[in-house]
Order: C-alpha cells, then sequence, then structure tokens
C-alpha cells in the first residue's frame, strides 16, 4: 500500500464521528452499506477526507440491503448530521455493491442512498473501490468485514476472480463468547479493545486459519503477490502473520482497514 494511501484513511480516522477537518468548494460523498457498520465518508475535490461517520447497523446482510427503512433511517440521520457540521448541502455520491451483484440489488442499494437525500453519481465494486486507496491494480483484495470475508483478485485494474465466504468478524466474537461465556455484545467489545487482542490470540487463531484457508483456496490458482485486507477484522492482532507464514504470500494490512473501502467509494464519486 502506498503511503498516500495510508495518509488517506489516517486523515479519515482522525474525523469520522468527529468534527469536519476543513470547509472544501465541493464535496464528494461515499456511502458503504455494511453488515455490521454504515460509513459515510466526505472528500473533497482534490479527494482529501473532510468528514465522516461510522454507525453500527443490522440494515444489511452479505452486502445486500434487508431493511430498507432501517437503512434509509440511519443514513438518512448520518447525512443531515454531516450537512449541519459542514453547514452545506450534500449532493453528489457514490455507493458500493460486492462484486457481481445483480442489476435488481444494486438498485436497492442506490435507492436507500437516494432516499437519504444524496444522488448517486456512480455505484462501484467493493475490491475495486478499495483497489483505489490501496493504490493498486493487481493482486488479492480480501475484504474481512462483518458477516463475510470477501476474496477478489484484481489483474490489470480489474476484478477478475470474486468470491464471497460466510466467515467475517462476527464469528471471531461468537467465538470468544463461547469461550468466555458472554453475551455476543460484550465479547464484540471486548474483541475490539485493541489492547485485549494479543491474550485473545490462541482462541482466535483456529478461526484465523479459517480465514485464511479460504483465502488460499480462492486464489490459487492465479499468479497472486501479494494479499491485501482490507474490512474492519483485517485489523485484528496476529491475523496478518498468520496469513503471511500459511500462504507464503507478502499480506499487507492498513493500519485503519476498516476505512479503506469507505474512502475508496467516496474517491469513485465524479
Ligand atoms: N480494531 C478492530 N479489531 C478487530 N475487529 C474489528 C476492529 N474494528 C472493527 N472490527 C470488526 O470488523 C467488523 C466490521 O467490519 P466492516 O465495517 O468492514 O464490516 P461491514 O462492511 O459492515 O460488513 P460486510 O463487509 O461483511 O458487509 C466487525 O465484526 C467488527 O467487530
Ligand atoms: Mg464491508
Amino acid at each position: 500500500m502506498d503511503l498516500t494511501g495510508e495518509k488517506l484513511c489516517e486523515k479519515f480516522a482522525s474525523c469520522v464521528n468527529s468534527r469536519p477537518l476543513k470547509r472544501a468548494a465541493r464535496y464528494r460523498v461515499g456511502v458503504d452499506l455494511g453488515t455490521a457498520n454504515v460509513v459515510v465518508a466526505v472528500v473533497d475535490e482534490d479527494g482529501r477526507p473532510v468528514a465522516g461517520k461510522l454507525k453500527r447497523a443490522q440494515v444489511v446482510r452479505d452486502g445486500l440491503v434487508v431493511d430498507f427503512v432501517g437503512a434509509r433511517d440511519i443514513l438518512t440521520k448520518m447525512v443531515r448530521e454531516l450537512c449541519e457540521e459542514l453547514g452545506e448541502e450534500l449532493v453528489d455520491a457514490a455507493c458500493a455493491v460486492p462484486p457481481g451483484t445483480g442489476a435488481a440489488d444494486s438498485k436497492a442499494t442506490m435507492y436507500v442512498v437516494e432516499a437519504s437525500g444524496l444522488e448517486v453519481r456512480n455505484i462501484v465494486d467493493e475490491p475495486s473501490a478499495a483497489a483505489k486507496v490501496l493504490g493498486i491494480t493487481d493482486g488479492a483484495v480480501v475484504d474481512i468485514g462483518g458477516g463475510t470475508t470477501g476474496i477478489s483478485v484484481l489483474r490489470g485494474g480489474k476484478v477478475v476472480y470474486t468470491a464471497d465466504e460466510p466467515t467475517g468478524g462476527t464469528h471471531f466474537t461468537l467465538v470468544l463468547a463461547g469461550h468466555f461465556n458472554l453475551p455476543f455484545d460484550e465479547a464484540e467489545n471486548i474483541k475490539l479493545d485493541e489492547k485485549n487482542q494479543k491474550r485473545l490470540f490462541p482462541v482466535l487463531k483456529p478461526t484465523m486459519e479459517k480465514v485464511t484457508d479460504i483465502t488460499g483456496r480462492h486464489i490459487r490458482g492465479f499468479d497472486v503477490k501479494a494479499v491485501y485486507l482490507v474490512g474492519g477484522a483485517s485489523a485484528l492482532y496476529g491475523l496478518k502473520d498468520v496469513m503471511a507464514d500459511a500462504l507464503g504470500l507478502e499480506v499487507v494490512v492498513p493500519r485503519y482497514p476498516l476505512y479503506v473501502t469507505p474512502l475508496g467509494i467516496a474517491l469513485s464519486c465524479p
């Protein structure tokens, strides 16, 4: 990952759910409707992050909208708050869908975004959005989100292979909940606190190996030199090393994997 991408994510991280970094002449919005989180990224005309919101929400499953009204209400509130903070109407937006999503499901995502008052100027696929921020045209983008792990192989800037497997961040939490006999939400909070993660590694390692096996199975047969991890669960302590050892490939984990795709979506707005 090039430095520019890391810097963009760092800047974005500094303003998510906080105050806007600056005013701009024109704003471009990226909406990422995820299984675990809804993220809105706002960049200026030059693609510099200026503001953002993240909310935990259960309105999407496996990248597809399952609760239209809930998604619309959450997004509308997030967009309204951003407009107030920026003192400006936000209009131009891009949204994303998993690669291979059909026309009907893409439309559902677009309708949610338009119901929030934004106008959709572009619909991109998630790995292509991530690749923009990663600064890559080749390699495997592995998105370990809430519900699923999405594996995409890029060649020459195009997605040439894609798969989605139902193991994601939620499964790590379920393993912890089972191991420590805790309710899901408590286990989730323990997992998210990065100072606990080293201690949790032995408990989570088998699930990391599962994600690694899944990844290895899908990228086999492609000339992949590096694997780029994005999505919130990529941040887990130890995951990068487990993958790199087992796959024998370079594994790149950005400092803020949760923000790579949302920022890439905003950058995909013309
Ligand atoms: N620092 C962290 N360490 C470990 N896990 C994290 C961290 N931050 C977020 N997560 C996990 O990442 C997951 C959410 O990631 P993300 O927002 O990328 O998913 P999503 O886009 O909502 O879901 P999907 O892509 O599956 O639709 C959750 O399971 C959350 O617990
Ligand atoms: Mg996601």
